[in-house]
């Protein structure tokens, strides 16, 4: 009896952390794309070509549920942001979405997380429901437990602009913004703790050191530098890296309302391995650095921690399981993947910590470490032909802005040559001349690419953005 009592405790504790310790990094699988494998070959490819410990999913769709069922991996799932101020009202309809959402898989897919909403604190947009948040979110909670699920923890996607300024300079600074904090921050964190559940952070150190190159060491973004460091005059302690600059800021930040002890899982962090002439940095070697380096933070045993929390393990998701060629936005947007939609690695990368023991492949030298300086135009990329789709974004670049198109129009400098391709080449650059400033891509739903060849021809300019 002792004898099995002690070998039950035993696998049990072996169970245990041999779960913690596989599960430290996932992946977010995001489905943005016309290209992408189906949900059960994206799930082996998640076991044996990255051998991840868990999957973050934007939904909860029910075909990948199925796919991660009897896998062993730990699945985070979540409801659309469309039904957060419903939910948040309607306890009935929280027991359904988790009726049909949670209950259906569990526990044979082994989810762990659902998260209310997407990063919804940083969209102005969705200000009517943000005081909707928290509600909603023990609305959740409320219909786990009835169905007597209680190891799946509830929470929501924060990205750093939850802080005032975004500031991570000091750390002890961080504080959330003021339209939130008092509102929404302060209730959610009281939940979080009440549930023992997890602050869900998006740190990206990559766009803080794309905003700001010349300040910001690379190495010191990348988690790669060896010498850097920085105190923060607030509380003396040093740091080496920006991730744990963003991670401490949080924990300040939640400090600074009466909540020093909530635990913080990375919901999304990654590097793009591809941008276009605007976009800095994002390249395979800098995607591969930066992702094996918190891979091997993530999985360092004793665990590492942050200068704030020294010690404390860490989970993470990184963004992303494929490139989703559907998403909007800058290129690099569509470059997070850890993977290309057919399958094969962007570069190597185990999440599981174990770098093959003759090393990691030699990776391609940075071309793009430097601020692009020069002008560029937008034009339509090879391999548009689709006459209904360029006369679309025809129409609507030139609805917007002032005299966009004018140029183009019969005797005027750009109507010649009359083709569609040289009229919409004319009509996305100067769009995105006169609305990148704004937050435009050179995108249009992929017809169109970025180049630094001046298509001006004769007398004909066309407008260009100069950086
Ligand atoms: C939310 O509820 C309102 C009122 O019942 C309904 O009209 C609306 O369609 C619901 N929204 C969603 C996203 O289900
Ligand atoms: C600290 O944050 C506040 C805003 O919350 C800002 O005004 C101030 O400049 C910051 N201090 C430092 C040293 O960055
Ligand atoms: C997969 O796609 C990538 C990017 O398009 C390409 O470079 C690679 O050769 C493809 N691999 C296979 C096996 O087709
Ligand atoms: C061309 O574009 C139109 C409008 O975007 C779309 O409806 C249609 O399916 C496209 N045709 C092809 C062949 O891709
Ligand atoms: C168009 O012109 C108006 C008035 O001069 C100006 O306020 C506006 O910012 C301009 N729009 C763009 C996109 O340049």
């Amino acid at each position: 009896m002792g004898g099995l009592l002690h070998l039950l405790v035993t696998s049990f504790l072996l169970y245990f952390s041999r779960a913690e310790a596989t599960s430290a990094v996932g992946v977010n699988y995001g489905q943005l794309g016309n290209n992408l494998p189906l949900p059960p070959d994206a799930v082996r490819l998640i076991k044996s070509r990255l051998s991840a410990g868990s999957v973050k999913l934007y939904d909860a769709n029910p075909q990948i549920l199925r796919a991660l069922s009897n896998t062993g991996l730990e699945v985070c799932t979540m409801v659309p942001n469309e039904l957060i101020a419903n939910i948040s009202a309607d306890q009935a309809l929280a027991d359904r979405w988790v009726g049909s959402n949670i209950v259906p898989f569990y526990p044979v897919t082994r989810i762990r997380h659902v998260l209310v909403g997407n990063e919804i604190l940083s969209d102005p947009n969705n200000r009517w429901f943000w005081l909707k948040l928290v509600s909603a979110m023990r609305r959740v909670q409320k219909a786990l437990k009835k169905n007597q699920i209680r190891n799946v923890k509830v929470g929501t996607s924060m990205a750093i602009d939850t802080l005032e300024l975004s500031s991570v300079y000091p750390p002890s600074n961080g504080s959330f913004r003021s339209d939130i904090s008092g509102s929404v921050m302060k209730p959610m964190l009281q939940f979080l703790s009440e549930t023992k559940s997890y602050l869900y952070f998006d740190p990206y150190p990559y766009f803080h050191w794309a905003k700001d190159p010349e300040k910001i060491n690379l190495d010191y973004a990348l988690l790669e530098s060896k010498s850097i460091r920085y105190t923060d005059p607030g509380t003396g302690l040093v740091y080496t890296n920006l991730f744990d600059q963003m991670v401490d800021s949080m924990v300040f930040a939640m400090e600074k309302l009466g909540y020093p002890n909530i635990r913080i899982l990375m919901a999304e962090t990654g590097w793009p391995s591809s941008g276009d002439y605007d976009q800095i940095g994002a390249n395979i070697y800098n995607a591969a650095t930066y992702n094996r380096n918190l891979v091997k933070k993530l999985k360092a045993r004793p665990p590492v921690g942050t200068p704030a929390r020294p010690g404390q393990a860490m989970q993470g998701f990184i963004f992303a399981l494929f490139n989703e060629n559907q998403k909007p936005g800058p290129t690099t947007e569509r470059h997070f993947g850890l993977l290309y939609p057919n399958g094969s690695r962007v570069y190597e990368i185990d999440l599981s910590g174990k770098a093959p023991s003759s090393g990691y492949e030699l990776l391609p030298a940075p071309t793009n470490n430097k601020p692009y300086k020069g002008r560029i135009w937008c034009v339509v990329a090879p391999g548009s032909n689709n006459r209904t789709a360029l006369e679309a974004a025809l129409t609507h670049s030139c609805s917007q802005g002032n005299g966009t198109c004018e140029a183009i129009r019969p005797g005027k400098a750009c109507h010649e040559p009359d083709s569609v391709l040289s009229h919409v080449s004319y009509g996305f650059s100067s769009y995105w001349a006169q609305f990148r400033k704004s937050g435009a891509s050179c995108f249009f739903n992929g017809l169109a690419t970025q180049t630094i060849k001046d298509p001006s021809h004769g007398s004909c300019k066309f407008p260009s953005v100069t950086l």
